[in-house]
């Protein structure tokens, strides 16, 4: 699974807590990335101790992990997530920034029906305003116009390219990636409700008001902050 940096140890730490949530009979969402991930093999531990949950997974990638794991899958037709569990890129109050993954437009499916969502991460995601650039999945024969739809409301759109692969990433949906640069975000609801209404933008990777809490894996535990 891919992972964007960070304390291992502090990733490790947040994500064995939220497992710690799940109940038996729960139906929980299995976040994309390298925190999540380790939430993902908690749960999986746990399921081998007895524990009965079904893991709705937003990506390939958190699938395979799931299946490794010994987690039951089910999707959104079974049930609705009671719990979801998932990582970010960048975190200011509640507000977040995902996609790094290129799986936002599931992340945000699952975790925007689960009852409650936890947000696990590692200090360095943490800021007081978000400021990274926002992703974009967008349908490949929309990029010019969607590119040119960021550039109108002040953004810079760049098509996020593949590591292992000539051309750009290719998400688990079919369609490209834009990181589009808006500089820092002061009105992040406002710029959700701009890119929400571009035709050919499937979905941005801003977070807004979703998340129910936050844990950030430290040097010595978790600190967690709960609306
Ligand atoms: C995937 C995501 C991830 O949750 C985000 O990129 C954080 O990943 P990591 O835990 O590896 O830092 O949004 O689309």
């Amino acid at each position: 699974m891919k992972t964007t940096g960070g304390g291992e140890e502090a990733k490790r730490r947040a994500g064995e807590r939220a497992a710690e949530l799940a109940e038996d009979g729960e139906v929980v969402g299995l976040g994309t990335g390298s925190t999540a991930a380790h939430a993902i093999r908690a749960l999986g531990r746990r399921v081998e101790d007895g524990l009965e949950i079904r893991g709705i997974p937003t990506s390939y990638g958190s699938a395979d992990l799931a299946r490794e794991a010994g987690i039951e899958l089910a999707t959104l037709d079974d049930a609705l997530p009671d719990l979801a569990i998932d990582g970010a890129d960048q975190v200011a109050g509640f507000d977040l920034i995902k996609g790094g993954g290129a799986a936002h437009t599931r992340e945000k499916l699952v975790d925007g029906a689960a009852d409650r969502l936890v947000i696990v991460a590692d200090p360095s995601k943490e800021g007081k305003t978000l400021d990274r650039p926002v992703p974009l999945e967008v349908l490949p024969s929309a990029r010019r116009p969607v590119a040119e739809a960021i550039e109108g409301l002040g953004g810079e759109p760049a098509l996020r390219a593949a590591e292992r692969k000539d051309g750009p990433v290719v998400t688990d949906n079919g369609n490209l990636v834009l990181d589009c640069d808006f500089g820092r975000i002061d009105e992040p609801a406002d710029l959700a409700g701009d890119l929400a209404s571009i035709p050919g933008a499937l979905e941005h990777g801003l977070f807004v008001g979703l998340a129910d809490a936050v844990f950030v894996g430290t040097e010595e535990g978790v600190e967690e902050r709960r609306r």
